[in-house]
């Protein structure tokens, strides 16, 4: 293991589930010399197949090369399988779905054991991985230095965003995105349970939705322009006051089909707060600082 660790090429990857396994094979496939480490040892097995070298436990891994990289469960399964690990003069680029605060933490733990640190947000399926049209990237943050050094290696298995410095703001993009899509996904579900016990079947829905969410998706250049200027007033095309009563339709329309408005009440719900607070011939961008819960 000591001759690997000259070898600047050489990635260390430690926690092998479905997405560590995905980036570890992209790296292989381009030709890297791989170190891996797995909790559950025969997940390791089919990266030994392709070339991968497995490492006994955590300690031996890292030992392998500089860079050094997690993608395991959450944060604390990084901490628990990195404790008492020498990290000395190590980058450490962590994978793992954290919190901003969790990421900063991270840092500053990785910094007191002599490491640099990069916080990674994944926007990927496992399936994207290794496939360069897939559109597959991740937003990267922490020690400019390291990423730099690193940016080829990062490169291979999706495209390598550098979001900034703070070691959070990878994860805060990335779970911004996350937090949308949770958002669409809850519309999508919402849609197709209205329409369940309806004639109209659920691949014309589908295929409807598809075009209605994408004419809709540049309303979030219209909120950053807002967001931008503070004018939530100017031009509004669909003001609160509308929404809001639109939003009494879709209610009554949910109680007529036996739908649970549970999806829908708490958008309503903010936007019912926001008219209170003299927010009705505002644009939907003015709901924004109103669920900040300190004013912005
Ligand atoms: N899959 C996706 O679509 C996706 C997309 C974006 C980001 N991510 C992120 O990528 C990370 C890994 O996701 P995944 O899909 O690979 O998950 P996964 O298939 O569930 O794998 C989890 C990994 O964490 C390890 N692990 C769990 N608890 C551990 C502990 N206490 N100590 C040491 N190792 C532990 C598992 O080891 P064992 O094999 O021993 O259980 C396994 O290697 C997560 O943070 C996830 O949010 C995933």
């Amino acid at each position: 293991m000591t001759e690997n660790s000259t070898d600047p090429s050489r990635i260390v990857l430690l926690g092998l589930g479905d997405m560590g396994a995905a980036f570890a094979r992209a790296w292989l496939a381009a030709g890297h010399p791989v170190t891996v480490w797995n909790r559950t040892a025969s997940r390791a097995e089919p990266l030994a197949a392709q070339g991968a070298d497995v490492a006994a436990d955590p300690a031996a891994a890292v030992a392998a090369g500089r860079l050094v990289l997690t993608c395991l469960f959450d944060d604390a399964s990084v901490g628990s399988t990195l404790e008492g690990v020498d990290l000395t003069g190590k980058d450490l680029v962590d994978l793992t779905t954290s919190t901003p605060g969790e990421a900063r933490a991270r840092a500053e733990w990785a910094a007191e054991r002599g490491a640099r640190f990069v916080s990674g947000g994944i926007m990927a399926v496992p399936p994207m991985v290794g496939v360069p049209e897939s559109g597959a990237y991740t937003f990267y943050s922490g020690s400019a230095e390291a990423f730099a050094e690193h940016e080829g290696a990062l490169s291979v298995p999706t495209d390598a965003r550098f979001q900034g410095e703070d070691p959070g703001s990878a994860s805060l993009v990335d779970i911004a995105l996350l937090s949308a899509m949770n958002g669409m996904f809850a519309g999508i579900t919402h849609a197709f349970a209205l329409t369940r016990r309806s004639q109209v079947p659920p691949a014309q829905v589908a295929e409807l939705l598809q075009g209605w969410l994408a004419a809709m998706l540049p309303a979030a250049g219209e909120f950053a322009a807002r967001l931008e200027s503070g004018d939530f007033t100017t031009g509004v095309v669909s003001n609160l006051a509308m929404q809001a009563r639109g939003e009494e339709t879709l209610l009554r329309a949910a109680g007529e089909e036996g739908v649970s408005t549970e999806l829908l009440l708490p958008y309503g719900d903010l936007m019912r707060r926001q008219i209170a607070a003299g927010g009705g011939d505002q644009d939907g961008a003015g709901l924004v600082d109103r669920l900040l819960k300190e004013p912005a």
